[in-house]
């Protein structure tokens, strides 16, 4: 056995224990495509340093549950390998046969398009830079996948030529759903998509449903970098953008988690933050013990209250004692709400954005009861 199948295994074995992987079709993908040949430039290391392909630890690094970003430009990443525990949860929520029809946008390294065609899948993959496109079209060769089709564009057009498709997966944060995808659907298809909401970008369901109205339901929290163009339009009622580091805070309401919230019910709050307050972005606050995280913005956009994972509240700005109150009040509620998680929730949705090119965004989100 290679270093490379015997580090891909303990990969897979782990990525089962944290449930990101638990159908047995999708742990057959992780474990036959390697990864390592859609990094064949090599990635930048956590720390920012570049790891080449010959570099100490690179397939050791290769096989963590880590995003690989392969490109930067401006100082931002621009392309990657997201996380795989992150792709595993939205190929099995894609609930893939043998010959189902999937339309990618964000083909970035090629490999999450080689795993859904190592399940079976039928795969159109989008991506708008063509140096990123040629590299995933070398990887692809290079590993022999069959079944993965690569069409330079912007992913707002999807791929017309190749409809109809099952599904489609959206690899890249977006601010609305392209009304293409829904165009290119076959009946009973759906759209999954990490779409903007309070400064990240959770993952949606997103389906025209038989009564011609398209919903959104949320799947699973998430992180994306945003996407280039119509994608990405500003609109209205959008939640601000994440903002620059806020002053320390001048307020503080006590911790009341402990333990703390985990990395996984804290964003569980932060969506329920998002869908009830057109306040709640992504905020780094100084002296806050989390330091970054879910803040609702006040007008100036240089003050507001953040909502650290162990409940206790940083507000800061000429409003600090009101921001403060309103972020206890939404704590509260979602505590009374029964600590509601990511898929709790359901939203009709609406044409916004740039009228020449406008998106489906969420409306008003609700509560369903759950099982
Ligand atoms: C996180 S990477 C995708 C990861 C990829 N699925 C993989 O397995 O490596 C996001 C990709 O989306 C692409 N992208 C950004 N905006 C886009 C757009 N409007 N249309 C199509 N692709 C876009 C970027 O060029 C980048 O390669």
């Amino acid at each position: 056995m290679s270093a490379s199948q015997r580090l891909r295994r303990r990969y897979v074995d782990g990525l089962r224990r944290e449930g990101a992987i638990t159908r047995p079709e999708v742990a057959g993908a992780f474990a036959a495509v390697p990864r390592e040949v859609f990094v064949a430039d090599g990635f930048h290391g956590r720390d920012g340093t570049w790891v080449p392909a010959d570099g100490d630890g690179f397939l050791e690094s290769v096989y963590t549950n880590d995003v690989l970003v392969t490109k930067i430009r401006d100082g931002r990443p621009v392309s990657s390998s997201s996380q795989p525990s992150l792709m595993a949860a939205m190929i099995e929520g894609l609930e893939l046969r043998p010959g189902t029809r999937v339309l990618e946008v964000g083909a970035g390294t090629g490999y999450n398009a080689a795993l859904m065609a190592a399940v079976g899948a039928r795969v159109t993959s989008i991506d708008v830079q063509a140096d990123v496109l040629g590299r995933a079209r070398a990887a692809l060769a290079r590993c022999g996948a069959a079944g993965v089709l690569l069409h330079e564009g912007d992913g707002y057009d999807g791929y017309a030529a190749g409809a109809p498709y099952d599904r489609v997966i959206v690899t890249v944060g977006v601010a609305g759903a392209s009304p293409r995808w829904l165009e290119q659907l076959a009946p009973d298809g759906f759209v999954l998509v990490p779409l903007r909401h309070a400064g990240h970008h959770p993952v949606l369901r997103v389906r025209r449903e038989p009564d011609g109205v398209v919903h959104a339901a949320g799947v699973c929290p998430a992180g994306f970098m945003s996407a280039a163009g119509p994608l990405s339009a500003p609109y209205p009622s959008a939640h601000p953008l994440p903002v620059d580091p806020l002053p320390a805070a001048t307020v503080a309401r006590p911790a009341r988690f402990d333990p703390p919230l985990d990395v996984f019910r804290y964003h569980d709050l932060w969506f329920a933050v998002g869908a009830w307050d057109g306040r709640a972005t992504f905020a780094q606050l100084a002296g806050a013990p989390s330091e970054s995280g879910c803040a609702l913005l006040d007008e100036t956009g240089v003050g507001g209250a953040g909502i650290a994972p162990d409940g206790s509240i940083h507000a800061t700005g000429a409003h600090a004692g009101a921001y403060s109150e309103r972020a206890a009040a939404l704590l509260d509620r979602w505590v009374t709400s029964g600590e509601p998680a990511v898929p709790a929730w359901r939203a009709a949705m609406a044409l916004d954005g740039d009228p020449d090119r406008p998106i489906w965004v969420p409306r008003g989100w609700h509560l369903t009861p759950q099982p």
